[in-house]
């Protein structure tokens, strides 16, 4: 009998066991308590976004990550804030090849342009933060940016009379800490979309995909997505972003240098030799500005990683050249010519640059729910 009862107990602890490995780990939510959801918008097309259940969008939450995104005080001298290196007249880059930050100090890489980051799984050039959370903790200490210290910041925030009450409202309480710091920020990133490019508009009307009116972009678009171009191996299409998407396929090496020694990319994350000179792919939505005669000033230039490309007509001349290929190279298989040159002739670099330019968005440019909220 006492074997038997033993025998009933055993089964039901496994039986537990199992079940509770079944279930998927419960997530700890922290209520916030009278907030309002925020509308998430995703546009046709795009894939579901990536929302931590810790930290859904929230009206309240984003006005408050709105005013710390441009807030000062989150420098150690007061003088830069998350805007002052991501400004959305240059779709939240700068214009630098190697940011500057409070000390003088020029930081390692170019600063990423910032929309469409609800649809991203990994953050920095090299991937190393995994949420926007993890990310935006970063800059503020970072003495080649903000060089500031947590208690400082947050004592400040604490004396400063607006913001109680915003955390109150986004988070329940009036208790400001880092953690709620990055949240609030993560929240009014999540809202930068940009979906508004004459690409977009083609691609959502129906029954879609339409003619791009234009044969020059047409004809880019097609270069773009087949072997000619071959740019869609790594600027895929999928979920509309004009990035690939998947662990394995955003991080690439473009064959930009012809060593790297000082830059290794993704490597400095996992230490594996196949990720030296990897990258995160970027999007290349919002590259350049077009002007009606058809010139264009550059937007998140000078491109790439280390800002060593200067132009659209350099960019596009570097893929011709089809990047450096080196003896222990890990330039990328798709990256065909690999230093052999591709000989496109002047009008398919116009087809690609002008469809480039299709991609630009000139209301996520201006729209004013994005910009600094200390100026409104
Ligand atoms: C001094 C200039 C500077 C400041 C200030 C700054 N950043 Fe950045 N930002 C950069 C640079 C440079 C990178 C790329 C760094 C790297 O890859 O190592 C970057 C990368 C990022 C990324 C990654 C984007 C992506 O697609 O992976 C996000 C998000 C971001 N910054 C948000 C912020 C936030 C939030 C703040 C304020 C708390 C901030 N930044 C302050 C320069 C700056
Ligand atoms: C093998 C993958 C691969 C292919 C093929 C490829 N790219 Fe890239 N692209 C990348 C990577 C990786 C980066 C970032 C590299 C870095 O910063 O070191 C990049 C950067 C860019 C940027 C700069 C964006 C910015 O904001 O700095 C543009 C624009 C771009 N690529 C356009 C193109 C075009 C046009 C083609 C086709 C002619 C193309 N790419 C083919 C992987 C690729």
């Amino acid at each position: 009998m006492k074997k038997r009862k033993g025998l009933v107990a055993l089964l039901l602890i496994t039986f537990v066991l199992i079940l509770s490995k079944c279930q998927p780990e419960p997530k700890i939510v922290e209520h916030y308590a009278n907030t309002t959801p925020y509308d998430f918008f995703v546009p046709k097309g795009f894939l579901p976004p990536n929302i931590p259940a810790d930290n859904l969008t929230t009206v309240e939450g984003v006005r408050l990550g709105r005013f710390l995104f441009y807030e000062k005080k989150l420098s150690g001298d007061q003088t830069q804030s998350c805007g002052s290196c991501h400004m959305q007249d240059v779709s939240f880059g700068d214009m630098k090849a190697k940011s500057v930050g409070i000390a003088g100090l020029e930081t390692k890489r170019h600063a990423m342009v910032l929309f469409n980051l609800a649809w991203e799984e990994f953050f920095f050039w090299d991937g190393r933060a995994k949420s926007l959370e993890e990310q935006a903790l970063e800059p503020v200490t970072n003495p080649f940016e903000m060089n500031a210290d947590w208690p400082t910041v947050l004592a400040r925030l604490e004396a400063t009379p607006m913001y109680p009450p915003l955390f109150k409202a986004a988070f329940g309480d009036k208790n400001i800490t880092k953690e709620r710091v990055a949240k609030a920020i993560a929240q009014f990133e999540r809202t930068i979309v940009s979906y508004n490019s004459k690409y977009d508009s083609i691609k959502r009307m129906p029954p879609s995909p339409l003619p791009f009116e234009d044969p020059l972009i047409e004809r880019g678009y097609k270069m773009f997505m087949s072997p000619e171009g071959d740019c869609f191996h790594c600027h895929g299409e999928g979920g509309y972003l004009l990035k690939a998407m998947g662990e394995e396929a955003s991080f690439r090496n473009n064959g930009l240098k012809p060593d790297w020694i000082d830059e290794k990319g993704r490597f400095e994350v996992t230490g594996a030799p196949w990720d030296i000179g990897k990258m995160k792919v970027p999007s290349v939505r919002n590259t350049a500005f077009f002007f009606g005669d058809g010139s264009s000033v550059a937007l998140s230039a000078p491109f790439m990683h280390d800002g060593s490309i200067p132009t659209l007509d350099s960019l596009i001349e570097f893929y011709n050249m089809g990047g450096f290929d080196t003896e222990n190279s890990n330039t990328d298989v798709d990256m065909e010519a690999k230093g052999k040159g591709r000989d496109w002739e002047q009008d398919q670099k116009d087809a690609l640059k002008a469809f480039l330019g299709s991609l630009t968005d000139y209301k996520f440019l201006t729209d004013t729910a994005y910009r600094d909220p200390f100026e409104d």
